[in-house]
């Protein structure tokens, strides 16, 4: 997704900008571009494809202005190319804008505007907007009312940062849906698309809600609803430094990511189980008696965090006896779901920005659901949407592919599961033993990473495949679903998940001598099921890597791997590693650039 920086200072722009967009690069671009003002005129340029590229077209400027704006472009609209890669300006070279959304009325926008004489160079919905900044400029002779009249005209998600000749010392912002954070040291005023931006320059920071305004002018700003009267905004002090979004001694963030799962863990569990018994949500305290009002649960998310909330689910059903329902949010909105204030609906989301996800949550707000946000990122849309918000306390997560991040979702719905089986008086030993074993799992996760080369071996099984069928039945369907999920994402080996009873009922025609077929058999009371379909692939040519626990072993398989002992709701935590590994190994053997996939980004936040 598009990712944005900007600042007014007393000292040079351009450190900063370029130094804030190598911190978004994490949420996949195809072009980057600036634009700073240099003596009362605007300074654009722009390149196609990696940072890297605007770099080398800067290297011989001499770049002095102290306002500017940086972008990288994820395309939606238009092509990858200089001219439709931000920032855009007007026909007069005087404003020039960067945006991170989508304007869904430019079409009717864009018409009117060439009636009235705008010449457009780009394809892009960005460009209207630019325009139309123009147009109100020319009407009210003010930059911030023109602004507040373009937000009251354009429709969609956004975040736009303007610079202008007219006003020379500010940066004019405003967002919808599209997130934004704002930071403040004694001589600049920064603005970016996320918290690792700006974090080299300060801790403290604004959050920007939707509709309001910001002005940004060396080291102040100030803050205006959309009609323009002054408000007033609380600093927040992000609690981590840039040191914990680097690489850490790894080769990749995905690896040091996989590396810290113990600890994200453990950070995630820290001060929520108390005793032997207990689970501690202060984030749910004022919602203990609501619980028995509810009849039915949804769960709601996008890939990874879907699949967390597939297991988060299925567990919840368990131990609760609520019924439950689990939708992507990408169809949410249009499966015209059945839900009233009697419906408990919890989104998951890593970045707490994902727009299908914000989308589902709106729409579960407005039919008077109570909402619960399971986040990763402090201050994000959704936890400041949703009417609760636990946090997962996974620090950072760079790597496009998400692992840390999935543990740390699946931590954290076992522990509401728990809770609110708490609250229903539903504890009982085996609730107790659950207890237990969550304890252990920082514990039991170090030691299956000391198996890291016995993976990294079983990929090599995928050396010359171009496919890979994952089974499971129950929470290992899940398991496996989150998988091959990894899989595809960062080594382009197609991977399909399947019940794996549901073999026989057609993907088994598919199987043949030399398929790899990777199963995950951790549930006692259907293991035994899995293991007659692993037989059925056997018998095939399949070869089959098996990840089960003690007692389940199976002939004839090419690897066993034998999962700690723990009680078999808390497995799918355990099994993620060995899957997320397969992954990472097999994506090196092909050669793939493992934090930054072809066609992803980290945080999406377009429909
Ligand atoms: C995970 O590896 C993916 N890259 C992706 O499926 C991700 O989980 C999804 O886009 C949802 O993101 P969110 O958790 O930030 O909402």
């Amino acid at each position: 997704m598009c990712g944005i920086t900007a600042i007014s200072a007393t000292k040079e722009a351009l450190p900063f900008l370029l130094q804030g967009l190598e911190k978004l690069e994490y949420r996949g671009y195809d072009s980057a571009g600036i634009t700073t003002i240099e003596n009362h005129r605007l300074f654009t340029k722009k390149a196609k494809g990696r940072l890297q590229n605007l770099k080398d077209l800067l290297k011989n400027e001499s770049v002095t202005g102290h306002v500017g704006i940086g972008h990288t472009r994820w395309a939606t609209h238009g092509v990858p190319s200089n001219l439709n890669s931000h920032p855009h300006t007007n026909n007069a070279d005087t404003i020039s804008l960067v945006h991170n959304g989508i304007i869904e009325n430019y079409r009717e926008l864009k018409d009117i505007l060439i009636l009235q004489g705008y010449h457009f160079q780009s394809e892009t919905d960005s460009e209207v907007v630019v325009h139309l900044m123009d147009y109100y400029y020319n009407k009210t002779h003010n930059l911030q009312a023109a602004l507040q009249k373009v937000i009251s005209r354009i429709e969609g998600s956004y975040a736009l940062c303007i610079v202008s000749t007219i006003d020379p010392d500010k940066v004019y912002i405003a967002k919808k849906d599209s997130p934004l954070v704002i930071g403040k040291t004694d001589n600049a005023s920064v603005a970016a698309s996320d918290i690792p931006a700006i974090l080299d320059y300060t801790k403290d920071v604004y959050f920007l809600n939707d509709y309001e305004i910001a002005i940004l002018d060396k080291g102040s700003v100030a803050f205006f609803d959309k009609d323009g009267h002054s408000i007033s905004k609380e600093l927040t002090t992000i609690p981590y430094d840039n040191e914990a979004a680097k690489k850490g001694g790894y080769d990749t963030f995905m690896l040091k990511e996989i590396h810290e799962q113990p600890h994200a863990i453990a950070e995630t569990l820290r001060g929520r189980v108390e005793g032997t018994d207990r689970i501690v949500l202060p984030e749910l305290n004022n919602m203990k008696d609501q619980f028995k009002t509810f009849n039915k649960a949804y769960f709601v998310a996008c890939g990874t965090a879907y699949h967390a909330c597939l297991s988060g689910a299925n567990i919840l059903e368990r131990l609760t006896k609520i019924p439950t329902f689990t939708q992507a949010a990408s169809e949410f909105r249009y499966c015209d779901p059945i839900i009233d204030e009697k419906t408990l609906c919890i989104f998951v989301s890593q970045s707490g920005e994902t727009a299908d996800t914000m989308a589902a949550l709106r729409l579960a707000k407005e039919k008077g659901c109570t909402t619960i946000a399971i986040a990763n990122v402090l201050g994000s849309s959704i936890s400041r949407e949703a009417d609760h918000t636990i946090y997962t306390c996974a620090g950072p997560e760079i790597a496009v592919a998400s692992t840390k991040a999935y543990t740390t979702q699946l931590i954290v719905l076992l522990l509401l599961a728990m809770y609110i089986a708490q609250a229903l008086g539903y504890e009982n030993e085996h609730y107790k033993r659950i207890i237990e074993g969550i304890a252990s799992l920082p514990e039991r996760i170090n030691n299956i990473l000391k198996d890291e080369k016995l993976f990294e071996n079983y990929a090599q099984y995928l050396k010359d495949l171009k496919d890979a069928y994952y089974i499971g039945r129950g929470l290992d369907y899940a398991s496996v679903l989150e998988g091959a999920l990894k899989l595809k994402e960062v080594s382009y080996v197609h991977a399909d998940a399947y019940i794996a009873g549901e073999l026989k009922h057609g993907p088994i025609a598919l199987i043949e001598p030399g398929s790899l077929v990777i199963a995950v058999a951790t549930q006692p009371n259907i293991a035994a099921k899995t293991i007659s379909n692993i037989q059925e692939t056997i018998a095939r040519g399949a070869n089959v890597i098996l990840f089960t626990i003690d007692g389940q072993e199976v002939g004839n398989v090419k690897e066993t791997y034998i999962l700690p002992k723990v009680d078999p709701i808390l497995q799918s935590v355990l099994v993620a590693i060995p899957l997320q590994l397969i992954a990472y190994y097999a994506a090196g053997i092909k050669g793939c650039d493992v934090d930054k996939p072809r066609n992803l980004a980290k945080s999406v936040t377009v429909e």
